[in-house]
Order: C-alpha cells, then sequence, then structure tokens
C-alpha cells in the first residue's frame, strides 16, 4: 500500500523524517517529495506550505504523480472546543471552509453550488485511530475541523466559526486534503495536535508549542502506520 503522509509546515514532518531515518528525495512543482519503506507499506511525505492552494496541490500530486491510495495529514490546530487544551489531539470526523462565502446568492456559508458543506474523513481511517488510541491509552477527541486561509488570533471570529459550524478546532488546510481526495476516491484522515486556543494569545502560544505539538501528532500518525494494509 503507497501511503502519502502531508504536513503544512516543515516541523510537522520533521519528526516522522527522523522516526523514518532512511528516505529519498524528488522535486515536483516546486516542492519536495520524500519516499520510503515502512513495513509493508510505501510512504511518500511532504509539507506543502500554508494554506489551502498549496495543500490542494500537494495532495493532488501524491496522488495523481506518486500514486498514493491512502493520504494521512498530520499537524497543529487552534482549539475551538474548550474541552481541547494544548497537546490534546483530535481527528477530523468532517472538515469544512470557515472562509468560503457567497451567502450574497442565498448559500449557506461554507458551499458552492456542486460542492458540500461538510467533507467527511474515511471511518475506516478512524477507527485504526481509536484503535492506536485505545492500546496507547491516551486521550483522542473527535469532531469538525474548519478549515480557513486565515490564522485566527480572535476569540470573536472562534466564536462565530464553532456557531456557524460547529467546529471543534481550526486550521488551514484539513479541508483542502479533504475535497482533493473526496473528488479523486482516496480515503483521507486528518489528525492534529492542539497548538493554541485561536484566541488574543494565539500567536505567541503557536510558536511555543509548534514544535511539541506537531511531534505528539507526528508520533501517533506513525503508530497508526504499523496498522494500515
Ligand atoms: N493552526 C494552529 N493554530 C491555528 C490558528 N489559531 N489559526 C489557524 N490555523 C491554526
Amino acid at each position: 500500500m503507497k501511503i502519502g503522509i502531508l504536513g503544512a509546515m516543515r516541523e510537522e514532518i520533521t519528526p516522522i523524517l527522523e522516526l523514518l531515518g532512511e528516505h529519498k528525495s524528488v522535486e515536483y512543482g516546486k516542492n519536495i517529495y520524500y519516499t520510503a519503506s515502512y513495513g509493508e507499506n510505501e510512504l511518500v511525505i511532504a509539507y506543502s506550505k500554508i494554506g489551502k492552494v498549496f495543500a490542494s496541490l500537494t495532495a493532488s500530486v501524491m496522488i495523481e504523480k506518486f500514486g498514493v491510495e491512502k493520504l494521512l495529514f498530520s499537524g497543529v490546530a487552534g482549539a475551538i472546543n474548550p474541552e481541547l487544551k494544548i497537546g490534546d489531539l483530535l481527528y477530523a470526523t468532517k472538515l469544512t471552509q470557515h472562509d468560503l462565502d457567497i451567502t450574497a446568492f442565498g448559500h449557506p456559508f461554507g458551499f458552492v453550488p456542486e460542492g458540500a458543506v461538510f467533507i467527511e474523513s474515511s471511518d475506516e481511517l478512524n477507527s485504526i485511530a481509536d484503535e492506536v488510541a485505545k492500546s496507547r491509552e491516551i486521550k483522542l477527541g473527535k469532531g469538525v475541523i474548519a478549515t480557513g486561509d486565515q490564522f485566527i488570533a480572535d476569540s470573536s471570529r472562534k466564536e462565530w466559526i464553532r456557531t456557524t459550524f460547529g467546529a471543534d478546532a481550526l486550521e488551514m488546510e484539513g479541508v483542502a486534503v479533504a475535497v482533493v481526495c473526496d473528488s479523486l476516491n482516496v480515503p483521507f484522515f486528518v489528525l492534529r495536535a492542539i497548538s493554541d486556543s485561536a484566541d488574543d494569545s494565539a500567536d505567541i502560544d503557536f510558536d511555543s508549542f509548534l514544535e511539541k505539538s506537531a511531534k505528539v501528532s507526528a508520533d501517533f500518525i506513525m503508530d497508526m502506520l504499523k496498522l494500515i494494509k
């Protein structure tokens, strides 16, 4: 099985490359794709750069050029749900675009014609995550992740995203991966460890906790890989 592992920032995939040790690199489309074997699986690993556009490009390249059959995203997110604290893990059951707005034409936020407000992730990969969390005896949250091309450091915007979409966490790439994978019939999984609470101190918390939270997410993904056949 060929599996893609995608992060947005270098810090999000570095722990995975370090754990893998030996890997190759291929340059394509102004980005670097790392390849490695891991047990029975072949891995293609990359960080896309921040935001939905770059994440869409990288997910598409992983599928169309490298032939990945499943795609796992690993990274950090801002918490919306007050039960989520820095370092906590959650996966997306469904994802939406909080900055997509053609409400002027009577459509709901997050919707464009022939699209959908929410895209659901793979039940099979989500169950594998539940299994890993159970065997490691760690807390793993799940819920709605809202994606947009904005770093949110504002409690009122965060509250709007919570009430509009019922979102538990927010970030800047997940739904792009969801749209690409859903369109191309590739099962996907989006895991995030909390780096901040998307409030007035989000920028400072993000800088302080990015590496530590990214590692929490990466370690979990590595454990999941052992169970994906
Ligand atoms: N990723 C991690 N924290 C975030 C935030 N506050 N806004 C957007 N993306 C994030």
